[in-house]
């Protein structure tokens, strides 16, 4: 409802206008949702702050915008009377054949009434970014799946969205890893496939040991990555291999969760490091303490009380994470010709690098970097736990491979499905069963994390996220097939609607709760919290699960039918959308 709640907010604007021109600089009508169905759509709680300003009682001021708001034909058109509650809050109530008329032009309207913004400027989303020769983790999951969403929804919204994916393919891990190989198992770097993420993940652990003992083994693989970032071309070649395999099994991960990437590692901005540097030294930030060149924070201190430093230039000369991160803003914001053209870029990573990036918008803020209007947001989130609130592991206690955690997902979701299908006495077929346990677990293992809110801890249990009861995917996903089986059972969902007509209490909940959508979506672009989408569809399918129990459908009468399916098939559209916005494919029988 955000186009009426839009003009209503107009109309009180002007209304107040009319009644106190004399305070007009204080003038907001404070438009909220109703905090309860009964008082309406909307209140309006700005008289509250005029009483003093106006030296009246807040309800004869709320009585004196009401009086100008009813004058007014397109209020009077779009609200019934209005109400004065309380101490001066007015309650609106939308006129039912608005809302009606609201949900005929939602019909049929692959947006649902989601406006689209008109802006040229990129938002970059950075997320997943994997760490090569590492295994990918749970914590990158959760980037992913995070990211991923938080794209789709500003990509919906119309914006221009990069999907960065900043790899860390620059590091030292290089160093110590081609030192390693060089002598262990050569033939890994000249050939494409030698060595699969696996062994590269248990070479990478070897080479780490080595350089944490071996001072000879220390200096050499810092002489390698010396090569290597001036670009010598036996390095590079090992390098590009390495990248390489790690590349193919992380695209593997993608893949299954339907992720689309666009890789721009930590390597791509080498060339701009060196500039990073003098633009600080310009910018007169960079500061010289025992060798490094950092900047100091303002308002950041460390144990000791004395400001803690970025560093952007080790004093081995080599350079970190950081500067990385300061020349990927840098770019991000440049104008189109020289970069990304961003004017906003979120970054979602686990909560660990909040300092990180604190420091690092702190500095590119103070260095002038930061254009006229431009975001920069770190979108952190919790650690994902075993049920026992640990570290989640293995039963061996091992880190938990991602394949793995899929492939459990997805072979616990089939055995519920072959119990349920037994239960039911019901035939499917392999290929049925395949398609629906697939979709139903990697929903699962989606849902359950974007349904959390993020900044919290989220403790990962396959029987609750595949539990077909409460706020889980599988439930969301049944009121889809329910709405499904309604045309199987001959409900014409596609038919014209005509003049709807509501009576029922809960047609009138089912409709409230469907024009939300707008709103919800405009919520999400904003704080960047999937979370409230998914309530938002959890709350949805209750109401409809409500209506569709107490309300006959099928057998209603024929002028209340046709009002009744276009409800049915808004509530499926709007759900396939919005669980579209999480990544989550729907399905039409399960
Ligand atoms: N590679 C990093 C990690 O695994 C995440 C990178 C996030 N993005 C960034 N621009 N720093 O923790």
């Amino acid at each position: 409802m955000l186009r009426i709640a839009n003009a209503l907010e107009a109309q009180l604007r002007e209304a107040m206008q009319r009644a106190f021109p004399e305070v007009d600089a204080l003038l907001d009508p404070q438009l909220a949702p109703a905090s309860k169905p009964e008082f309406g759509d909307f209140q309006a709680n700005g008289a509250l702050p005029l009483a003093k300003p106006l030296k009246q009682a807040p309800r004869q001021i709320a009585g004196a915008i009401v009086e100008a708001l009813q004058v007014d034909p397109a209020f009077t058109d779009l609200c019934l009377e209005p109400q004065i509650a309380g101490p001066g809050f007015i309650n609106l109530t939308i006129r039912p054949e608005r809302l009606a008329a609201e949900v005929s032009a939602r019909l049929g309207d692959p947006r649902l009434g989601v406006p689209e913004v008109q802006n040229d400027a990129a938002v970059v989303v950075d997320f997943s970014s994997p760490n090569i020769a590492k295994e990918m983790h749970v914590g990158h999951l959760r980037s992913t799946i995070i990211g991923d969403s938080l794209a789709r929804v500003l990509e919906f919204r119309g914006h221009r969205v990069l999907r960065l994916n900043h790899v860390g393919d620059w590091g030292t891990q290089f160093g110590m890893l081609i030192t390693h190989l060089k002598q262990v198992a050569p033939e890994t770097l000249n050939r494409a496939d030698a060595v699969d993420l696996g062994d590269l993940v248990a070479f990478y652990r070897e080479a780490k040991k080595r350089f944490d003992d071996d001072e000879a083994f220390q200096t050499t693989s810092r002489e390698e990555v010396v090569k290597l970032q001036s670009g010598d071309p036996v390095s590079l070649k090992a390098w590009g291999l390495l990248c390489d395999q790690s590349r193919r099994e992380f695209q593997k991960i993608y893949d299954r969760l339907d992720i689309r990437l666009s890789e721009r590692g930590e390597s791509f901005y080498n060339p701009y490091l060196a500039s990073v540097l003098s633009g600080l030294q310009e910018a007169g930030l960079l500061v010289t303490d025992d060798g490094a060149e950092c900047v100091f924070l303002e308002g950041v201190n460390g144990k000791d009380g004395k400001p803690l430093p970025v560093i952007v230039r080790k004093s081995d000369g080599g350079f970190n994470y950081a500067t990385t991160d300061l020349a990927a803003i840098r770019y991000r914001f440049a104008l189109a010709s020289d970069g990304d053209g961003a004017h906003r870029v979120i970054y979602v990573t686990d909560a660990g690098q909040a300092n990180h990036f604190a420091g690092v918008f702190q500095v590119a803020k103070r260095a002038n970097w930061i254009p006229e209007g431009g975001r920069l947001e770190h979108v952190p989130f919790g650690l994902v736990q075993g049920e026992d609130g640990k570290k989640l592991k293995t039963r061996s206690g091992d880190t938990v491979r991602l394949r793995d955690l899929l492939d459990e997902a997805v072979e616990r979701s089939e055995a519920d499905l072959r119990r349920r299908l037994e239960e039911e006495g019901r035939e499917e077929d392999e290929s049925f069963i395949e398609h629906v346990a697939g979709t139903v677990g990697l929903a699962a293992v989606k849902y359950a994390d974007l349904s959390q809110n993020r900044i919290t801890n989220y403790q990962f249990s396959f029987d609750r996220m595949l539990a077909l009861q409460g706020n889980t995917a599988p439930y969301l996903l049944y009121a889809v097939v329910r709405i499904a089986g309604i045309a199987r059972k001959g409900g014409d969902l596609e038919a014209e609607a005509g003049m709807l007509q509501f009576s029922e209490p809960q047609e009138w909940s089912l409709v409230r709760e469907l024009l939300k959508f707008d709103a919800v979506i405009a919520e999400v672009e904003e704080e960047l919290l999937p979370n409230r989408l998914c309530s938002y569809l959890f709350e949805l399918s209750q109401v409809f699960n409500r209506f569709y129990d107490q309300v006959p459908v099928l057998k209603a009468e024929s002028t209340s039918l046709s009002s009744r399916l276009a409800l049915c098939r808004l509530t499926a559209d709007t759900l396939k959308s919005g669980l579209g916005l999480l990544g989550i494919a729907t399905l039409e029988r399960m």
